[in-house]
């Protein structure tokens, strides 16, 4: 579904990016670890148009999108929930959604947007506050839901976990995980948390420097001693 082949992304002189490779196949859960500042939040961003790949090619359900804009992408039904939420801050839980709604169109939208309330219930509750006011955990299921708004074939998820107490991050986790065994959406997802994001996925990558150092089935990866000393020391 998604394949990124050689990909090199650049901000200014800084190489981010130097040769990535990467492949998500249909209804699968792939996970993306690695330290901060390895490319991860880049290779995301990459994919959707902004900044743009210099060196190499994205392809996306067998067409090419390295060169097409963010706006382009999006119509292709590729939804990002980005790192840091960005929630629209002063719109409504309600508004938040519906901009999510627009490239799916309305005519489905009292229908996704009861399917996003089963998954998140407490965002029902709260339609009618601004985004802003939402706590943390609550910010990042308005980020997904309204990521799922946009009806998308794939769902990049950039650090779900990040911030947030045990409980809300199994209950998001949980969430991905029954939209991919109910409805078979296609996800990757980019972690700080590599133990979650492993047991959650199919596939891992690792990232280190703008490079793929290792891949392979999350299983695989999880007993992996370089994988285990470098990202799951203390995870239990
Ligand atoms: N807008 C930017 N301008 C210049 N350099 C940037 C920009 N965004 C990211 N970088 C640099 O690119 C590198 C990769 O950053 P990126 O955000 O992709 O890492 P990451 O793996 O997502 O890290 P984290 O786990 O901390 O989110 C870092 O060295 C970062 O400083
Ligand atoms: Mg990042």
């Amino acid at each position: 579904m998604l394949a990124v082949r050689g990909v090199h992304t650049y901000y200014g002189n800084i190489r981010a990016l130097g040769g990535v490779d990467l492949d998500v196949h249909p209804g699968e859960i792939v996970a993306l670890i690695g330290a901060n500042g390895a490319g991860k939040s880049t290779l995301m961003m990459t994919i959707c148009g902004s900044p743009r790949a210099r060196q190499g090619q994205i392809i996306f359900d067998g067409r090419d999108i390295t060169g097409m804009t963010t706006h382009e992408i999006a119509r292709l039904r590729i939804a990002q929930s980005p790192e840091g939420r960005r929630i629209f801050a002063r719109m409504s839980v309600l508004e938040n959604l519906q901009m999510g709604s627009v490239v799916a169109g309305v005519q489905h939208f009292d229908e996704d947007l009861e399917r996003v309330f089963k998954l998140f219930p407490r965002l029902k509750e709260r339609l009618n506050q601004r985004g802003g006011t939402l706590s943390g955990g609550e910010q990042q299921m308005l980020a997904i839901a309204r990521a799922l708004m946009a009806r998308p074939r794939l769902l990049l998820l950039d650090e779900p976990s990040l911030g947030l107490a045990p409980l809300i991050v199994k209950q998001i986790f949980d969430a991905i995980r029954e939209l991919n065994r109910s409805e078979g959406l296609t996800v990757f997802i980019v972690e700080q948390n590599a133990y979650h994001a492993l047991k959650l996925a199919h596939r891992g990558y690792v990232m280190v420097n703008g490079q793929i150092t290792l891949s392979g089935p999350s299983k695989e990866l999880i007993s992996r001693e370089e994988v285990r000393a470098a990202y799951l020391e203390g995870a239990h």
